[in-house]
C-alpha cells in the first residue's frame, strides 16, 4: 500500500489496494491514514461488485439504510444500504438522487440526532466534465479562527433543518417554508464539537439555509453562520476531487464539509453511496 497525501489541508491517496480483499492489518492502517488526513481518501483504480463495495463500507461500522427514494422505495431494493447517486433517467424516471445540480457545502445528515460518521462514493459512470466534489477540513478551519472567535463559539448550539436535501428539494412530507425558524424540523448540534476519535475540534456545520444558532437573533445568527461557512470554504481549507473511473472516496462528516458541481444533464454520472452509522452525536467542546 503506497499513501500520497493530496498537499492541500485534507485528503491521501492510497495506492496499491484492493478495497475487497483487505487483510485487518491493512485495514488498520487505512483507518489510521483516514484519521491522519483529516477524514478523506482516495481509493484509485478499483473493481468492486455491490458486496465488494458494502464489505469494505461495513468494516467501518454498521450502514445505514439509503434514503428512499420519491416513489417510496430504496434505489437497490436487494441492497437497501447501497444509494444510488445520479443523473441518469431511464424508462423516464430517475435511477438515483442529486440528479445534475450543484449542491451547496454541507455535511451528511447532520438534521438527524445522529448523523453517519462516514460516507463513501465508488464511481461508476462519469461525465466528460463538471461533477467535481469539494472536500473542506472543519479541523483545520477551527484551528485557524481568531481566539475570540473561537471564544464566541464556545457553547453556541445551531439547529440544523431536515426540510431540504443538500441540492435545495423539499424532502418527502416536509413543507417549503415555516412561520417560526423554531417550527424548521431538524436536529440541535454543538457548534463546536470534539472528533471522538482524533480529539479536534471542529466547526460543526451541517448545510447553510435555514439553519440557525438558537442562542442569538436571527440576524446575528445569519451573519455568523455566513461568516462559517465562507471561512471554512477558502481554498487553505479546501481540497476538490476530480472523479476518474473506479476511484472510491470515503469522507469523515464528524471533521469535513462536502459540496459537489453542477453538470451537464445530457452527460451521465452514476457513483454508489453507503453510510456507516455512528454510535454517538457529535459532543460539544470543552
Ligand atoms: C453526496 O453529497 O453525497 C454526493 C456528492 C457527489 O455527488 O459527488
Amino acid at each position: 500500500m503506497e499513501i500520497v497525501p493530496t498537499g492541500a489541508a485534507l485528503g491521501a491517496d492510497v495506492w496499491n489496494v484492493d478495497l475487497a480483499d483487505l487483510t485487518d492489518t491493512a485495514f488498520a492502517e487505512i483507518h489510521q491514514t483516514w484519521l491522519d488526513n483529516n477524514g478523506v481518501l482516495r481509493f484509485p483504480c478499483q473493481r468492486l461488485d455491490d458486496n465488494g463495495f458494502l464489505g469494505f463500507a461495513e468494516r467501518f461500522g454498521e450502514l445505514d439504510m439509503a434514503p428512499i427514494n420519491a416513489n417510496g422505495h430504496y434505489w437497490k431494493p436487494e441492497y437497501p444500504q447501497l444509494a444510488v447517486i445520479s443523473n441518469v433517467v431511464s424508462d423516464g424516471k430517475p435511477v438515483g438522487s442529486l440528479g445534475s445540480y450543484e449542491s451547496k457545502w454541507h455535511t451528511d445528515m447532520s438534521y438527524n440526532e445522529l448523523p453517519p460518521k462516514a460516507s463513501i462514493l465508488y464511481a461508476i459512470e462519469l461525465p466528460r466534465e463538471g461533477g467535481d466534489t469539494g472536500f473542506a477540513s472543519t479541523a483545520a478551519a477551527y484551528d485557524a479562527l481568531p481566539e475570540d472567535m473561537k471564544k464566541r463559539l464556545a457553547g453556541l448550539t445551531c439547529k440544523h433543518d431536515s426540510s431540504h436535501n443538500s441540492v435545495g428539494q423539499v424532502r418527502r412530507g416536509f413543507a417549503e417554508a415555516y412561520d417560526q425558524r423554531e417550527d424548521i424540523p431538524g436536529a440541535v448540534h454543538p457548534l463546536v464539537a470534539t472528533h471522538p476519535e482524533t480529539g479536534r475540534k471542529v466547526i460543526y456545520l451541517g448545510r447553510r439555509a435555514r439553519a440557525y444558532i438558537r442562542e442569538l437573533p436571527p440576524a446575528e445568527s445569519d451573519t455568523l453562520l455566513d461568516e462559517l461557512y465562507a471561512h471554512v470554504s477558502k481554498p487553505e481549507f479546501t481540497w476538490t476531487q476530480k472523479w476518474r473511473h473506479g476511484d472510491v472516496v470515503l469522507w469523515d462528516n464528524r471533521c469535513t464539509l462536502h459540496r459537489r458541481d453542477a453538470l451537464d444533464p445530457n452527460e451521465r454520472r452514476l457513483l454508489h453511496r453507503a453510510q456507516i452509522k455512528d454510535v454517538a452525536p457529535m459532543s460539544a467542546a470543552a
